[in-house]
């Protein structure tokens, strides 16, 4: 498959069977990871890679905590578009997908907002080449990741991927794109 065609066929995926995956794979969407270009070369990442199921309840019950708390005061456009796609305080993928990876940036490191990002979406891609499914979640508090997983506070986690095999078809519908008339003007 193409680069272009991996795109188009990953979507974001909630829930996962409960088959594992091998530690072999995750080390290989790792190292896809690495290669993204980072401002100054700093390479402001570090994944922790999570299977082990008491661990895995323990992210979930916290993110879950966060996530009722967002939900009792979100308001407007942002309420709509969580119920436009479903979504609910309750994150089963966290305990479902035999993997999380939690992708930590070094706060420090100049440029490390944008270089992470570019991280995820290698990472992203990768796993999408391998078979398996992921989503890019960011509950809205994270920082009790750090003394959970033992992670000094020069880094920030900046999203969780959940990876594994899909157990879900999607409406793809609620996912369409802009059209690239919408996206570009050429100035010659
Ligand atoms: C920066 C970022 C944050 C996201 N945060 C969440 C999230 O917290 N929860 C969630 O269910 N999906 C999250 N998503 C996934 C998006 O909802 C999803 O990518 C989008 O709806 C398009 O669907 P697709 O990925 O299947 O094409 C996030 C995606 C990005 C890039």
């Amino acid at each position: 498959m193409t680069i272009v065609e991996l795109m188009k066929k990953r979507r974001s995926i909630r829930r996962y069977k409960i088959s594992p995956i091998s530690k072999h794979l995750i080390n290989k969407i790792i190292e896809a990871a690495s290669y993204a270009p980072s401002g100054l070369n700093r390479q402001p990442w570090f994944f922790v890679a999570v299977s082990n199921s008491n661990l895995k309840e323990r992210i979930r019950q916290e993110c879950e905590k966060h996530e009722r708390r967002f939900y009792e005061q979100v308001k407007g456009n942002f309420r709509e578009s969580l119920s436009f796609f479903d979504l609910s305080p309750v994150k089963s993928f966290l305990t479902q997908a035999p993997y999380l990876i939690v992708v930590f940036a070094k706060k420090e490191d100049p440029y490390w907002k944008e270089s992470i990002w570019i991280s995820i979406g290698y990472m992203i891609l990768k796993i999408e080449e391998e078979g398996l499914a992921s989503l890019t979640y960011t509950p809205p508090g994270m920082s009790f990741l750090n003394k959970m997983l033992s992670m000094s506070n020069n880094y920030k986690a900046v999203a969780i991927l959940p990876v594994g095999y899909p157990d879900e078809k999607v409406n793809l519908s609620k996912r369409k794109r802009k059209l690239i008339g919408q996206l570009v003007k050429f100035i010659d």
